[in-house]
């Protein structure tokens, strides 16, 4: 199913997006990876397997996001996995630039590719964006992350509606190991509230997972797709 078909993963260097892409490659896509960070690109090139394009993008820059779409010219899915710096501050000392900074990436970024993906984008394929449970659940700290989940969320509802045929769906990943077994990792999350019922974190292959099935279930648009072990439910 998804032998030559042509996906582009934005956020593809590493952790989630890079799983995701490495995925990809192994079902036999043909997969673009774009970020910003040459050197992580040229990481990433080494870890997948030669087949895998990557393109150097800002996606906070609309300019350049046009330009990127129009230089590749048509394609069948669209995965975006990048994130934001990591703001966890307190929300009365929050400096405001630091949170428009945030928006400019993991929001506007997005909402770029979203939009400027549209010429090109196979009436039959799909939009798979990023969201994350700060969405639904308050952490001490996490008000500016929350916002722009949410802001990705009702985006995606909307859109939904509007692109059909072609879909739009998001993932929402809960705490999930940069490295496997990352117990530190962990440890920190325990501190910030984080206790889901499966009691340790996702791995990056079990959040990969659930984009590729948004991609390949051809009844699934408007989904928001929550892998959290069970963290909002407890
Ligand atoms: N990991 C978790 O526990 C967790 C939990 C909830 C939600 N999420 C969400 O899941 C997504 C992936 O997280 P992750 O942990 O896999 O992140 P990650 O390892 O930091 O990867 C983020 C990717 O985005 C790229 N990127 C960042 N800014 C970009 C920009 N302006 N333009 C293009 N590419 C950009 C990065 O490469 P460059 O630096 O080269 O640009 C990198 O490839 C994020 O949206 C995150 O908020 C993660």
């Amino acid at each position: 199913m998804l032998k030559g078909k042509r996906v582009i993963v934005v956020g593809g260097s590493s952790g989630i997006g890079l799983q995701i892409s490495r995925e990809l490659l192994a079902s036999g896509a043909k997969v673009v990876v774009a970020s910003r960070s040459p050197k992580k690109l040229a990481l990433a090139k080494e870890n997948l397997n030669d087949s895998a394009i990557t393109l150097s993008l800002d996606a906070s820059d609309e300019l350049s996001v046009q330009n990127f779409f129009a230089g590749i010219g048509e394609f069948d899915h669209l995965i975006v996995t990048i994130k934001s710096k990591h703001l966890v501050c307190d929300f009365a000392n929050t400096s405001t630039e630091s949170v428009h900074h945030a928006f400019d990436t993991k929001f506007w970024g997005q909402y770029y590719l979203a939009r400027h993906c549209i010429p090109y984008l196979s009436k039959q394929g799909s939009i798979t964006l990023t969201s994350g449970i700060a969405a639904q659940r308050g952490y001490h700290g996490f008000s500016s992350i929350s916002a722009i989940n949410g802001a990705i969320e009702s985006l995606v509802k909307s859109l939904a509606v509007e692109l059909a045929p072609m879909r739009i769906n998001a993932v929402s990943p809960g705490f999930t190991e940069r490295r496997p077994k990352d117990t530190v990792r962990f440890d920190d999350i325990k501190m910030l509230g984080g206790h889901p019922p499966l009691n340790r974190l996702g791995s990056q292959k079990e959040i990969a997972d659930a984009y590729l099935f948004l991609m390949q279930n051809k009844y699934a648009t408007g989904t928001i797709l929550t892998i959290d072990g069970g963290e909002l439910c407890a």
